[in-house]
């Protein structure tokens, strides 16, 4: 058995843009760009990088929500690019996702205790009256909301107490592997932290393996070990969180780490303000596609994209004029 859950290769993502009277294809946008990286057994990778850069894209493409376009996805040891409808529906009870907006993605016409059903009866588990209702419990449990919950309809819940329902709901197929997709994000600050710790622990308890997105780094620090970062549909760099913070290679993700304040006011701090707008994914510049916002760019950077460059077994970025 090998020590990585998922190893993503060259993963793609293309959405044909169609125009005019025709509806001919006038335009593409490529939101995933040959995209590789591993996650092994019970560890959380941060995905992180700005709105648009593709990281929605890149957590449905891997559970095949979306279609990839092109490239391969190995799940404990199988491409599942490769699986028919069939053996889709079986892997979906390894793969779960929860959404950004717990407000979203819960039917308000269902009470919690049919939301939290549907998944068991889809895939046929804790079938009969009474092993339903423990597994639902128990499920309740986890996510520490009480027992009447199951009666309740969406609506009687806060945002952090849904977002605890939608986890519960992914947790009732026992998932190996949870793309989170900003799931803190839509949240008061005062509850974030107790839904990132919950799950942290439930990580813990269960053996999960997490694909953490969120634009807030903060959070993506402490929940995750290593941290990838995207820029306009390519990852950039990826690292343990703690080498991204005082030691990232890449000017991109330097100036995106260096808008964190520090906790201590009097240490001096360089922030790096990046200048320009993300250009469009529709018409990425040549060459390296942060080039034009970039103060360390040389004519190389404007013709030519940077091949990976592996700093060590756990820092790999792709720059031509890496921050020294
Ligand atoms: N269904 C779609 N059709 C066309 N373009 C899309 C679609 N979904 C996403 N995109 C585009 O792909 C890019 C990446 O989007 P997304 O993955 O949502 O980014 P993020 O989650 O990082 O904010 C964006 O430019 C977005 O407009
Ligand atoms: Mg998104």
């Amino acid at each position: 058995m090998s020590e990585y859950l998922l190893d993503v290769r060259n993963l793609k993502k293309r959405f044909p843009i169609n125009g005019g009277l025709l509806g001919r294809e006038v335009g593409a946008v490529s939101a995933v760009n040959n995209v590789s990286f591993k996650i092994k057994r019970g560890e959380t990778l941060g995905l992180v990088g700005e709105s648009g850069c593709g990281k929605t894209t890149l957590g449905r493409s891997i559970l095949r929500l979306i279609e990839p376009t092109g490239g391969e996805i190995i799940f404990d040891g199988e491409d599942i690019r490769t699986f028919d409808a069939q053996r889709m529906r079986a892997l979906r009870r390894r793969m779960q996702i929860i959404f950004q907006d717990p407000y979203a993605s819960l039917n308000p016409r269902m009470t919690v205790g049919a939301i939290l059903s549907e998944p068991m009866e889809i895939h046929g588990l804790n079938k009969g009256k009474d092993a339903r209702k423990k597994r639902l419990y128990e499920l309740l449990d986890q996510v520490q909301m009480p027992r009447d919950t199951l009666n309740k309809y969406p609506h009687e819940f806060s945002g952090g107490q849904r977002q605890r329902i939608c986890i519960a709901r992914a947790l009732a197929v026992e998932p190996e592997f949870i793309v989170c997709d900003e799931p803190v994000s839509a949240l008061d600050v005062s509850v974030q932290a107790q839904v990132v710790n919950l799950m942290m622990d439930l990580q813990k308890d269960l053996n999960l393996t997490y694909l953490f997105i969120a634009h807030d780094l903060k959070v993506v620090e402490y929940i995750s070990s290593r941290v990838a970062v995207m820029y306009l549909g390519n990852m950039v760099e990826v690292a343990e969180s703690h080498e991204l913070y005082g030691g990232s290679r890449h000017p991109y993700t330097k100036a995106l780490f260096s808008a964190i304040p520090k906790p201590d006011p009097s240490l001096k701090q360089d922030r790096i303000i990046l200048t320009g707008d993300i250009p469009s994914p529709m018409k990425p510049p040549n060459g390296c596609h942060f080039h034009p916002r970039c103060w360390q760019a040389t004519d190389e950077c404007k013709n030519k994209y940077p091949d990976l460059t592996k700093q060590s077994e756990t820092h790999e970025y792709k720059c031509f004029n890496p921050i020294t």
